[in-house]
């Protein structure tokens, strides 16, 4: 499998030789300066995304290489907030170093092998999708406001996606093709509209929890990769760290036109327990809507069935095991009622 390697950079490629030659040939090409061939391989793009001049550069380029599968941007951990900006242009993966860059690729080898045999390979909506994550995250993160529009939009993909394939595609896909944060709020949706679904909600409805799931993290996208995506379990500080994310979230959100009150108390409330033990508000069970509890239920599944740096995914059986224990945190019909999502959807 062959690399295509765009740098702005020159010194940078025999490090990335050292790293992946020979198992990976790479061909360096530097931005800006020399055509990209069109590979069946991996292009891999190491530039600095701060700068306005390489990011046009970059997207000049990106427009031809629609037919390239795979696209990975390196970007360094201190730069975390250029990581939806790479999703944005366009990758499909971000590595943070040369040597994780090796350790991808080998993923990335055996996707596309088990593309080229048979197997359903990644499919255009669900690029859209994490595309249109990637944008509003990178919006966020670039101080800019998200549009709601964009957020219904993505929703309603979700939705029309469920609907047709079912659960268990869509979260194959997901993990297959995604990582890290927007993994994560693409499967919570996923699992929310499925959930609302199975329950026979009239279409606005699921369409109510849908959004609500699709905004709830979006508090995360101002909190420091470095803690996002640590790998190992975080410590108190950084735990207090990342609990601000539902009050961030709110706050980035409450002041966009027409945005309804109840999505906005989901950004806010998705981390509360019936039994007071949640944050921010510590809300005791009788000030959690109905539309939270169902989305709180969506979002430890999602979490739980994930893989993490530090620990496997739990399988679906376990991860229901985990929501049915968690006694008066959670409503149990509704615990009892995600069954069939849980196992079966
Ligand atoms: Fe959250
Ligand atoms: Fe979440």
């Amino acid at each position: 499998m062959l690399v295509c390697y765009l740098t702005d950079e020159p010194g940078k490629i025999p490090a990335i030789r050292a790293a992946l030659e020979p198992q990976y040939p790479v061909v360096p090409r530097i931005l800006g300066q020399e055509p990209i061939f069109a590979p069946s391989g991996v292009l891999m793009v190491d530039a600095d995304l701060r700068q306005g001049e390489r990011v046009d550069q970059i997207k000049h380029v990106m427009k031809d290489l629609d037919a390239i599968g795979e696209r990975l941007f390196v970007v360094h951990r201190h730069l975390h907030h250029l990581v939806a900006q790479a999703y944005a242009l366009g990758a499909t993966g971000v590595v943070h170093s040369a040597k994780q860059a090796a350790s991808k690729l080998t993923q990335v080898e055996a996707a596309m092998r088990a593309a080229e045999s048979g197997r359903e390979a990644g499919p255009a909506w669900m690029t859209d999708c994490g595309k249109a994550f990637a944008a509003m995250f990178s919006a966020i993160g670039n101080g800019k406001t998200i549009h709601l529009a964009d957020a219904e939009t993505v929703t309603s993909q979700i939705i029309a996606s469920i609907d047709q394939n079912g659960l268990n595609g869509w979260l194959d896909n997901v993990r297959k093709y995604h990582e890290g944060t927007f993994q994560h709020c693409l499967l919570v949706t996923g699992i929310a509209v499925a959930f609302a679904l199975d329950m026979n909600f009239p279409p606005q409805d699921v369409k109510r929890l849908g959004m609500a799931a699709t905004l709830h993290d979006i508090g995360k996208a101002r909190i420091p990769l470095a803690i996002l995506d640590k790998p190992g379990r975080l410590d108190p500080d950084e735990e207090d760290i990342m609990k601000q994310h539902p009050v961030i979230g709110y706050d980035l959100l409450k002041d966009i036109p027409n945005i309804s009150a109840e999505t906005l108390d989901a950004v806010k409330h998705h981390h509360e327990y019936l039994d007071g033990s949640g944050y921010p508000d510590h809300l005791p069970g009788g000030q959690i809507s109905d539309l939270v509890r169902l989305l709180t239920i969506s979002d430890i599944f999602a979490a739980l069935i994930e893989s993490r740096p530090y620990r496997q995914p739990l399988s679906r059986q376990d991860a229901y095991k985990i929501l049915c224990d968690m006694d008066g945190k959670l409503e149990t019909p509704l615990v009892k009622a995600f069954r069939d999502v849980a196992m079966v959807a």
